[in-house]
């Protein structure tokens, strides 16, 4: 049984869901919180990523944190009890992946993790958090690169739960490149011809303190000077851009709606920079060899540091724009990061048919 909820979630999910398809041996369900909801971060997702059609709908909505994940509990042991899973496959770190692992543990339901083991050490996130419960829990501890296992070593975790099997989301990456041509965009985002840089922002802390977000704008202000800076803006942050009156502040940004995947990976396929506090788009400039200017104190995701083209860049003005100077003005260096090859879900099914049957 497959629990997905948010936007980050569904990439990583198909290729899995592909993979254990070929395993005769395995019945697939598909639930789907719906923690997140509308067309742009849920449903179209579902669809251009060739997802079948959930299995279970729990339709929890956005609430606070505790409301939001006993919700995605309450719903979800009421689906456990009635079906008893041999497996919940839980992926990536938001509140919909922390919520299932709980309600599946106190069943006795083994979990496996997709994406364990990643660490910022920074407990103010709440992914920080979602992580550390999920892989307390869990029985397989999928990891995609080294530095996870090495986290959850440290923390004590068995080693024969830990399996190294790449990153999944590159997988679907790989799969959608040959389809994200910029013509698909030309028309709603006019920077066809001429280097453009991507920005995406939405973590709490720095869409929903208004210094930081007013910090972060006056820098991309002034990169948007020198390139055109096209911005998809998640729901959370068109609210407190209003919120906070700084919609002025966005003045020659090229700003659109949330994209769908194979839209997006277009935009930022054929970008000159990308600026996010996004996780999965760390991993994404890295697999494109992108130059990456990350706008947060850390990373959960290291890798796109030492081998990547990722810069962890933090949020003041100065530091952002400095950032921008290096990283247009000499070649990024960068390295693929082990089995991040297009083939982890091949190695997910592997290890999931292992634990099942043998
Ligand atoms: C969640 C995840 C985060 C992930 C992000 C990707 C947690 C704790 N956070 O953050 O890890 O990186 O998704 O997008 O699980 N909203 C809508 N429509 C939607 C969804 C949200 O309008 O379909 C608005 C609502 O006002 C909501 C706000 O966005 O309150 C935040 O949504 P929420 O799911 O709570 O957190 P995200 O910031 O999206």
């Amino acid at each position: 049984m497959h629990v997905v909820g948010a936007r980050p979630n569904y990439m990583k999910i198909a290729p899995v869901m592909d993979a254990l398809r070929g395993d005769s041996r395995v019945r697939q369900v598909l639930v789907n919180t719906g923690q997140h909801y509308d067309e742009s971060m849920a449903g179209g997702f579902l669809k251009e990523l060739q997802l079948p059609v959930p299995d279970r709908d729990l339709g929890v909505g956005s609430a606070s944190h505790a409301v939001q994940t006993a919700k995605v509990m309450m719903a979800f042991e009421e689906i456990c009890l009635a079906d008893r899973p041999d497996l919940v496959v839980v992926v990536g770190d938001v509140n919909s992946t922390m919520a299932a692992s709980l309600v599946a543990a106190k069943l006795l339901i083994p979990i496996a993790h997709v994406e364990a083991g990643l660490r910022s050490f920074d407990r103010t996130m709440p992914e920080e958090i979602n992580r550390i419960v999920t892989d307390r829990l869990a029985d397989l501890l999928l990891t995609p690169s080294r530095d996870g296992n090495e986290n959850l070593r440290a923390e004590g975790t068995p080693e024969a739960k830990i399996h190294l099997v790449g990153n999944v989301m590159i997988d679907t990456l790989r799969r959608h490149q040959p389809l994200a041509g910029l013509d698909r965009i030309r028309d709603r985002i006019p920077v066809a011809g001429r280097p453009y840089a991507v920005l995406t922002l939405h973590r709490p802390s720095n869409v929903d303190d208004r210094a930081t977000l007013g910090s972060i704008l006056q820098a991309v202000r002034q990169i948007a000077s020198r390139m055109p800076v096209v911005f998809p803006v998640h729901p959370r942050t068109r609210n407190r851009l209003r919120e906070f009156d700084l919609e002025g502040e966005l003045e020659g940004i090229i700003l659109t709606e949330p994209l769908g995947y194979i839209d997006f990976l277009a935009l930022t396929s054929h970008a000159r920079l990308i600026m996010t506090d996004s996780g999965g788009l760390q991993e994404e400039s890295t697999a494109l060899g992108i130059p990456c200017l990350t706008l947060r104190e850390n990373t959960e995701r290291p890798i796109t540091v030492t081998h990547g083209t990722n810069r962890v860049v933090g949020t003041r003005t100065e530091d952002i724009v400095n950032g921008f100077e290096q990283a247009v003005g000499a070649a990024t260096p960068a390295r693929m990061p082990e089995l991040w090859d297009g083939r982890a879900a091949e190695r997910i099914a592997a290890v999931i048919g292992r634990f099942l049957f043998e």
